[in-house]
């Protein structure tokens, strides 16, 4: 098994240009064809359940948003049931209505979407839910997050753009067959309904039910790509973000936000904030008022890793949507330098990519100082567009690499960041060809509060 292993390696021996490694490997040529509408079927039963997910439902990791989706809007369709674990006879069931809403799109009529936020769960401890009535009740679970604190071990998995291809499938299998993930980090691009004639929006719904043996049993922190915008006024459907902020919510009030595109929580170790890459950013706007004050907020004593997810990448070198994040890292990079970010999520381009640990804010409008610089107080920025979409893999470099560029490669793949203390946290991106034991690329990411030393790149290859 270890000379199996060892030959893949070799197999995948990479190149040194600039410092940086642009990988050798090829992904194996097949084409990203998204599995047809037949594939994802509703559920048997008089108006069963569907579509099942979760997302954190407040601030600190107490509450949980369960989410599913009934064709009817029949009595007790909206309720869910959850109650601890393993405790007995006598534990304790309770009740929790959803809100409930529909939307039309073009000639789509939406079934019922329901949010149903339960609060005050205990910490670190297994529920089970129940939601749909008489014979078509479903039954799933999830395990809460330690309570918020310095040292506490938490592992986020990382998928970005995922579509539903078969290489979707791929991706999203091969992270569940890995027990370590327990809440999925997702920089955005969920069902690309849009690249079908009039956004058909039966692709939400069959996404939604290929998501369900994942997202039903554990959260996802989303922020929204461009194809979540469903801005299309030639057939009038002229609000964007309209279906997507129907079938995906999130408790962005509870982080002082307007809208749920930017929003933060708090979770075991982490700060995770969510910014939207296709809202107002500027000076004055919302987002940017929120945002300065969201960054005073930060407590590293409590939460030590500091995390920042958006869609369109600041430093990217592949040669899709070249430099589309630029407007937002002039407006916001040095706030992340100075607050000491660890790690930038970004999606969007369609293949692997981190970053050194760079800054490029000593620019004014003479000095002409735009070169990207090591800084050790900067986040380390991975673009993770690269869950498997219906667009395929996006397979030509900038040359040569850019000294900002550590290694990028053009294959399907997600991530694993597990924190471990306040001070390392071990980072992996696993391509979908590999055994899930194989890290293609991995990091021991040091904390850069409380230990912000250089990282050696590559320490780990098996883990
Ligand atoms: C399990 O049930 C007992 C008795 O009802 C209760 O005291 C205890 O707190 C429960 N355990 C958990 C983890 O809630
Ligand atoms: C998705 O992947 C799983 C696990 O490999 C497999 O069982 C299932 O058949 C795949 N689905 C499709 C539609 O290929
Ligand atoms: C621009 O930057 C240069 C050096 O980095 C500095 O000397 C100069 O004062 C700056 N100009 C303005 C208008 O801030
Ligand atoms: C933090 O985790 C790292 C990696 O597992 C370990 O080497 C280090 O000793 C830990 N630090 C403390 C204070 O336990
Ligand atoms: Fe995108």
């Amino acid at each position: 098994m270890k000379i199996f292993i060892l030959s893949i390696l070799l197999l995948s021996i990479t190149t040194l240009i600039n410092g940086g490694i642009t990988s050798k490997y090829v992904r194996q040529a097949q084409p990203a064809n998204e599995m047809s509408l037949e594939t994802f079927p509703s559920p048997p039963g008089h108006n069963a359940p569907e579509q099942v997910h979760l997302t954190q439902g407040d601030r600190d990791g107490r509450g949980m948003i369960i989410s599913w989706v009934t064709p009817l809007n029949l009595a007790g369709s909206d309720v869910v049931t959850y109650w601890i674990a393993d405790n007995g006879s006598d534990v304790k069931r309770r009740k929790k209505k959803a809100s409930t809403s529909s939307y039309k799109f073009y000639d789509y009529s939406s079934g019922f979407l329901h949010h149903s936020t339960i609060k005050n769960l205990e910490y670190d401890t297994k529920y089970i839910y129940e939601v749909g009535t008489d014979k078509s009740v479903r039954q799933f679970s999830f395990t809460t997050p330690p309570k918020v604190g310095p040292d506490v071990p938490y592992t986020f998995g990382i998928i970005g753009d995922l579509g539903q291809t078969y290489a979707s499938n791929e991706t999203l299998y091969q992270y569940m067959s890995n027990p370590k993930g327990q809440t999925i980090l997702f920089p955005g691009d969920l069902a690309y309904q849009d690249n079908h004639p009039n956004h058909d929006q039966r692709k939400w719904d069959t996404y939604g039910r290929f998501m369900e043996p994942c997202a039903a049993y554990q959260p996802i922190i989303y922020a929204a790509g461009n194809h979540e915008i469903d801005f299309v006024p030639n057939i009038g459907e002229r609000h964007p973000f309209r279906p997507y902020s129907h079938r995906y919510t999130n408790a962005f009030k509870t982080s002082g936000s307007i809208s749920p595109l930017w929003y933060s929580v708090r979770r075991g170790p982490a700060h995770i904030i969510v910014l939207s890459s296709y809202s107002g950013y500027g000076k004055y706007t919302p987002q940017y008022v929120w945002l300065e004050q969201e960054l005073k907020k930060v407590n590293r004593e409590e939460t030590p890793w500091l995390i920042v997810m958006v869609h369109s990448p600041w430093y990217n070198s592949v040669n899709y949507h070249y430099m589309e994040g630029e407007s937002m890292r002039v407006m916001f990079e040095s706030w992340f330098v100075n607050s000491k970010v660890d790690l930038v999520l970004a999606g969007h381009v369609h293949a692997y990519e981190r970053s050194e640990r760079v800054s490029n804010i000593k620019y004014n409008i003479t000095n002409g100082l735009s070169t990207p610089v090591k800084d050790p107080n900067a986040p380390i920025y991975i673009t993770i567009g690269d869950g498997g979409n219906i667009e395929g893999i996006a397979n030509s470099f900038t040359d040569p690499q850019p000294s900002y560029s550590a290694y990028r490669e053009s294959s399907f793949g997600h991530a694993l960041l597990e924190i471990k203390n306040k001070t390392h946290a071990q980072y992996t991106w696993h391509r979908n060809q590999d055994n899930e034991a194989i890290a293609a690329d991995s990091v021991m990411m040091y904390n850069r509060y409380f230990f912000p030393k250089e990282e050696t790149a590559r320490d780990c290859f098996i883990c």
